[in-house]
């Protein structure tokens, strides 16, 4: 069964496709001289795309990667119909349909945060991508989705994954937490989760977030004198949110601070921003980062071998 992906997710399709013991195929994807993006699946991989289910690796980030991945999941719609009709002559132009059997596995959601109308007008942009991608396969493999919630009621197969063990086990190795801090309320299920994971104390913070790049926390006694902290999150944007939690935890004592997240968007300097406010930053692949240790691929095997089971 192939794993297949375009050049952006490579590295995480390989990962995945040597835990479920696949191929790994890598479709073509470029730009042309206009950013408009071109894919196609090789001639020479046809067969193999044709010949079990396939699981494609795809990000809906940045907004370039919801049209490729839309792309990619037509192209193989396409050879899995056996519809290779084309003005070059190439032959066979029709096959036979081979059925259904098309997973997009999606490291990082975009516009997960976009899962509510907040105002009046606007557009509930999450399930917005998932019904345009809900029309090019047969199942989704979600990780770490900001607010699951936001697919209720969709008729159609996703499977919701997380990386949170992965990063218990990282921070346990490496930095031997003695208290994890959620964020916001948000969060809490997954540092939950990891604290548990750990064997280590919990608790969150309130969050109020004023605009993209501003938020203020309710002030909170912790008791983290001296303590190792390990703040976890889903993802990490510009870093104000991590900044300023770990701004409390400094005036409370708090001997280090670390920031855990699934996804490591790292915007606008987020990084040396948040270097001078932790003590060490630790985030998954999902997105190529620098940071992105943590491999993001055994999360999404659970989901894809779940989803498979389902067929
Ligand atoms: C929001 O609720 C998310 O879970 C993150 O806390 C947030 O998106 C992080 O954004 P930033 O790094 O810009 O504060």
């Amino acid at each position: 069964m192939p794993v297949v992906s375009g050049s952006s997710e490579q590295n995480v399709a390989n990962s995945l496709s040597k835990i479920m013991k696949m191929e790994y195929i890598k479709l073509e994807d470029r730009k042309f001289p206009d950013g408009e993006g071109y894919v196609r699946v090789p001639g020479e991989e046809i067969d193999k795309i044709r010949s079990e289910p396939v699981i494609l690796v795809s990000n809906t980030y940045p907004d370039s990667n919801i049209l490729k991945t839309i792309l990619l999941l037509k192209a193989i719609g396409d050879v899995r119909k056996g519809d290779l009709s084309n003005l070059k002559g190439e032959e066979p132009q029709k096959l036979a349909d081979v059925g259904k059997g098309i997973i997009l596995a999606i490291p990082y959601y975009g516009y997960s945060r976009q899962d509510k109308r907040f105002s009046k007008g606007e557009v509930v942009s999450a399930r917005v991508i998932a019904n345009i991608m809900s029309n090019y396969c047969d199942g989704m493999v979600i990780l770490d989705l900001h607010e699951k919630k936001v697919m209720d009621g969709l008729d159609f197969p996703i499977i919701f994954v997380s990386s949170m063990a992965e990063i218990a086990d990282k921070l346990e190795k490496e930095v031997s937490p003695d208290f994890i801090l959620s964020p916001d309320k948000g969060a809490i299920s997954r540092a939950t989760k990891v604290a548990n994971l750990i064997g280590c104390e919990f608790s969150y913070l309130e969050k109020k977030r004023i605009d993209a790049h501003t938020i203020e926390h309710t002030p909170k006694d912790l008791d983290v004198s001296n303590k190792i902290v390990a703040i976890v999150d889903d993802m990490i944007s510009t870093g104000g949110t991590i900044c300023r939690a770990s701004d409390a935890l400094r005036r409370q004592g708090a001997l280090e601070v670390h920031a855990a997240c699934t996804h490591g968007l790292f915007t606008g300097g987020a990084i040396s921003k948040l270097a001078n406010h932790v003590d060490g930053v630790h985030s998954t692949d999902s997105l190529s980062n620098p940071r992105g240790l943590v491999s993001c691929a055994p999360a999404l095997s659970r989901g894809v071998k779940q989803l498979l089971e389902m067929f």
